[in-house]
């Protein structure tokens, strides 16, 4: 018994409803057995005959009289109270059967949904009625249960673009290698550069994929601390300007007097930059020009990195962060191929760090600039 007590919400509660009226009419008998006595002889006596004060309830002459009318007084009320006691002692229970089911049912709903979520039906929600705490309880677990349904689905996206992302170059592979068995590719150098071009971009999606997941989960360490902007834009733009050199792009700085330095992990901006430029140089051809300015405004550091590339439609702006993402899939995969999670996890860190990424671009050929923003250090 005391165990089904324990394990039973609905009983704890219908039971403390009971114990509470029980308690009720204990104090009402009692207290109404103290008062009887004393009543009586105020209304029955004391009033109807108001000079004969020694008559009252043990008070002298009449005593035996008047205690055989307070008797049956006594035993009509007390059957009186009896059966308003039990009158209303049906009413009580079924009263705390009512309003104790009200209170577990909600929560018997959420303990079902729970379930039906946990073996997978992540579109399971509970209904709500009225404002109360178990009806915000409900909210939240609704809520909660959209944030795993999300998840799930990202999930499965994920794994659907991974697996497609990987197909691509492993067919190439797998086609050129059959080729070759077969004797209808020739086994000439250009066959197995192109193969190890091949595997070589497996090779850095895996390592893109591992980067973003580190960075997506947050599982890495920033230090962050002042950093000096103008010589990290000079850091980057000296590291890529031989590629920009063999490509006859101009890469100019243009640096805004007397910048504060910025909040920021150095590694992680640099990483951001170089990404950035990277960018423009690859989306940029030939004789083109890319220029990196830094500005401060409104009260945070702004770092733009603007090409006169081949620009992005209006419709790709918004997906352009997105995992996985390329304008033009086929145009990427010649050029040498991006997997589209570079701006993915540049997005990642410059919003670990406490800043905001954008792009804006005019259109196809109308160049594109990526803006970044860090910090002032204090
Ligand atoms: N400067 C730019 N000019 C024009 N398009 C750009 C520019 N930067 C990025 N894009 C477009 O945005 C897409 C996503 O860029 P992102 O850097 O995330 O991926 P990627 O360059 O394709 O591959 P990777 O993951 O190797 O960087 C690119 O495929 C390209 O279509
Ligand atoms: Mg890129």
């Amino acid at each position: 018994m005391m165990e089904n007590i324990r394990r039973h919400l609905g009983l704890k509660l219908f039971l403390s409803y009971i114990i509470v009226v029980a308690v009720g009419v204990l104090v009402l008998v009692v207290a109404s057995q103290f008062t009887l006595p004393d009543a009586f002889n105020r209304h029955m006596l004391g009033l109807a005959n108001g000079q004969q004060m020694g008559m009252g309830l043990g008070r002298g002459q009449g005593t035996g009289m008047m205690s055989g009318v307070f008797n049956d007084f006594r035993a009509g009320f007390n059957e009186t109270l009896l059966y308003a006691i039990i009158a209303s002692a049906i009413v009580a229970v079924a009263v705390s059967v009512f309003f104790s089911r009200g209170v577990v049912a909600p929560l018997r709903a959420m303990t079902d949904a729970s379930q039906r979520i946990a073996a997978g039906h992540y579109d399971e929600r509970v209904k709500i009625n009225g404002g109360d705490e178990l009806a915000q309880l409900g909210e939240r677990f609704n809520q909660m249960a959209e944030k795993l349904e999300q998840v799930e689905s990202m999930r499965r996206r994920l794994i659907g673009d991974v697996s497609h992302e990987l197909r691509t170059p492993l067919t190439a592979i797998k086609g050129s290698m059959e080729g070759l068995m077969d004797g209808v590719l020739p086994a000439t150098n250009e066959t197995y550069q192109q193969i190890h071009a091949e595997a070589d971009r497996l090779n850095r999606l895996v390592d893109d994929l591992q980067e973003l997941s580190r960075v997506e989960a947050g599982s890495y360490h920033l230090d962050i601390k002042p950093v000096d902007v103008s010589s990290l834009v000079q850091t980057v733009a000296k590291r890529l300007s031989l590629q920009f050199e063999s490509k006859r792009i101009s890469l100019d700085l243009e640096l805004a007097p007397g910048l504060t330095r910025v909040q920021a992990d150095e590694d992680r901006a640099v990483q951001v930059l170089t990404n950035l430029v990277g960018n423009a140089l690859q989306y940029t051809p030939e004789n083109g020009k890319v220029i990196i300015s830094v500005k401060q405004k409104n009260d945070e550091v702004q770092i733009a990195v603007k090409d006169s590339g081949i620009g992005i439609p209006p419709e790709h702006l918004a997906h352009i962060f997105d995992r996985f993402y390329r304008v033009d899939k086929s145009r990427s995969r010649q050029a040498g191929g991006g997997s589209g999670i570079g701006l993915t996890i540049a997005r990642a860190l410059v919003e670990a760090m406490g800043g905001r990424i954008w792009v804006e671009s005019e259109g196809e050929s109308q160049g594109s600039t990526f803006t970044f923003t860090l910090n002032p250090a204090k």
